[in-house]
């Protein structure tokens, strides 16, 4: 959520600048902004909108600097235009900002006699180091006394223009990583802004403020003290993912999931002797409990495994969105293992939950596809998803691995707990086996699933049902509908339908029905008849088994590979995301970047 890049160095940055934000674009897309120091002189472009408005910006209006911030925006205060975007600029200073200032109101307050020019929270911030410096202080005395003064949540780069060989930069909250040059350093909201800048990288930890200049980097921690941080050697350089012959990233990455699957199952199974393949630090015998907290449609794939867990493990388990969980005052259980569930690895809330656990004593694992994020670093034990770089901003191969991988993780837990038996174990992993193949079939559903689409895409609000494990699939049906086409859509459990929703539905309202044939499938088939009794328009996402039993209800039919139940609620996951994603494309909406979205949620 917004992306910070810096480049201080003896060659103009402007270029790499820009690449660097298209590679942070996946953070927030409404408006971007680049800053150079250029003979000592503050410059800036900005522009309103995607990164291409930045370029053809400084197509006309070059720029030149050897040290240089630029910035990729999602708005929190302020509406995203031009004034609104970063870098902002106050007499001496530029700065560029992800987070959130809490008490920025206090310091406008405060500083009331400067002039501030947009309605942002950050523009506190350049206007209290400037007015430090004018009272004589040094850049970077104004610099750490400044970030005293700073509530919330930042990862900050910034500029003056007195000091041009210099970068200043701090992290609270947001990520913030340098990169290690020659007779360069670099500052990025992530590894993969600056994979083509630099192979070292060092995260800063929480509180900790830098100075950059060419040729070296000072970090100071909370207490101002110069501290060392580790350098990490990342694998070189990749080159920003492609869509190739894919029409979106989304439509990519559903694609890749045959393969993301097997590499997630990877890490956690033994396919030859049939086991789960448990990373040592991880022994479920020794709790009873799980809390898992996610966001999105991480809490989708945490929902659903709190079925696995309980029926698998016999463990109680509880599930909460990571924003409500830590307000609660949660009562934490001895021997409960905490479980965050993120693709990036970096959502406030979640890490937040994570944090607090932590305190709390109880022991904590993060599940993420970025094993270089906050919450892997932070967590006792970091469980990798491996489904590499997720560029659509709607979640699908992130999903489909985090489910993947809680699912041999309830198999691990069954095992060591005992409460299940050695062929069983067999039995469940031979299912989590069968998934890329089940999966790749369900792919091939493709075209049928975009013809109905069409019809689909006429709809103002819909409704996706499912019981057992298939609910929170549900809800992830209705999700990935409303981010990508804008349809309001959602998700229930479809015995709940009748306390109240139920009520919505009228002549042609669609609603899809997810019911394979399971043990629930005919308390499901009754509650679709609730429904299309009332002039519903079913589309049933079943298996051949459902198909031989309830076609006849359904207006519109997805037929999926026979699965197991085990690993079912992973294959229907294929045909929610094709029919979200058919029917946004017919509505011809921004798929990949959908308005008023970011993939990284790092502001509460
Ligand atoms: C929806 C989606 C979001 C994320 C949520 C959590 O398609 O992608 O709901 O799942 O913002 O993000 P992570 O998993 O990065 O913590």
């Amino acid at each position: 959520m917004c992306g910070i890049i810096g480049i201080v160095g003896k060659q103009n940055v402007t270029e790499r600048l820009v690449d660097g934000l298209k590679r942070l674009e996946y953070r927030g897309y409404d408006s971007s902004g680049i800053a150079v120091l250029n003979d000592g002189k503050l410059e800036r472009r900005r522009a309103e909108g995607k990164i291409k408005g930045l370029e053809a910006r400084l197509s006309q209006d070059s720029l030149d600097g050897q040290a240089g911030i630029a910035h990729t925006r999602w708005a929190t205060h302020g509406i995203p235009n031009e004034t609104n975007a970063h870098p902002h600029f106050s007499g001496r200073v530029g700065v560029v900002h992800n987070g959130i200032i809490e008490n920025f109101l206090d310091l406008r307050q405060e500083m009331s006699h400067r002039n501030f020019t947009s309605e942002t929270d950050t523009e506190v911030v350049s206007h209290l180091v400037d007015e430090l410096l004018g009272q004589g202080l040094t850049p970077k005395d104004a610099f750490a006394l400044s970030l005293k003064k700073l509530k919330g949540a930042y990862a900050f780069g910034v500029i003056i223009d007195e000091h041009p060989d210099h970068i200043y930069c701090a992290r609270a909250g947001s990520p913030l990583a340098l990169g290690v040059g020659d007779d360069e350093m670099y500052i990025g909201s992530d590894a993969m802004a600056l994979a083509q800048l630099s192979t070292k990288l060092i995260y800063l930890e929480e509180g900790d403020w830098a100075i950059l200049t060419p040729e070296s980097y000072v970090i100071y921690d909370l207490n101002d003290k110069e501290v060392e941080r580790p350098i990490t050697i990342i694998s070189g350089g990749p080159a920003m993912a492609e869509k190739g012959q894919y029409r979106h990233f989304m439509l990519k990455e559903m694609y890749e999931q045959p393969e993301t699957i097997g590499r997630t199952l990877a890490n956690y199974i033994d396919e030859y002797r049939l086991v789960s393949n448990m990373p040592e630090a991880l022994d479920f015998s020794e709790f009873d409990r799980v809390i898992i907290i996610a966001c999105g449609t991480a809490c989708y794939a945490a929902m659903t495994a709190k079925y696995w867990f309980e029926q698998i493990a016999g463990m109680a388990v509880d599930v909460d969105i990571a924003s409500e969980f830590r307000y609660r005052k949660p009562v934490l259980a001895k021997r409960s293992l905490f479980i965050a569930v993120s693709q990036s690895g970096e959502t406030a809330d979640t890490l937040a939950a994570l944090r607090y656990c932590k305190e709390a004593g109880v022991k904590t694992a993060a599940l993420v596809n970025v094993m270089t994020s906050t919450m892997a670093r932070e967590a006792d034990i970091a469980l990798p998803i491996n489904a590499g770089p997720e560029i659509g901003v709607a979640s699908t191969k992130a999903f489909t691995s985090q489910l993947t991988a809680l699912a041999a993780l309830a198999v691990a837990a069954g095992t060591s707990r005992k409460t299940i038996s050695s062929e069983q174990q067999n039995e469940l992993v031979k299912a989590l086996i069968h998934t890329p193949r089940l999966v790749k079939q369900s792919l091939r559903l493709d075209a049928d699933i975009e013809k109905m689409a069409f019809e689909f895409s006429k709809a103002k609000s819909a409704f996706y049902l499912g019981r057992g494990t298939q609910t929170p699939i549900a809800f992830e049906g209705a999700l990935k509908l409303k981010e990508i086409s804008y349809i309001h859509a959602e998700g229930y459990a479809a015995g709940e339908l009748k306390h109240g929703p139920i009520a919505l539905i009228e002549d042609g309202t669609p609603v899809v029905v997810l019911a394979p044939f399971d043990g629930l499938f005919e308390k499901t088939i009754s509650n679709l008849q609730e429904v299309a009794s009332r002039g519903a328009r079913i589309m049933l996402i079943t298996d051949p088994e459902g198909a031989e039993h309830a076609s006849s209800l359904a207006d519109d039919l997805i037929v999926l590979p026979k699965a197991a139940d085990f690993i079912a609620p992973i294959v229907t996951t294929i045909a929610v995301q094709l029919l979200a994603y058919h029917t946004a494309v017919h509505l011809g909406t921004d798929v990949d970047q959908p308005r008023n979205l970011a993939k990284s949620v790092t502001v509460e």
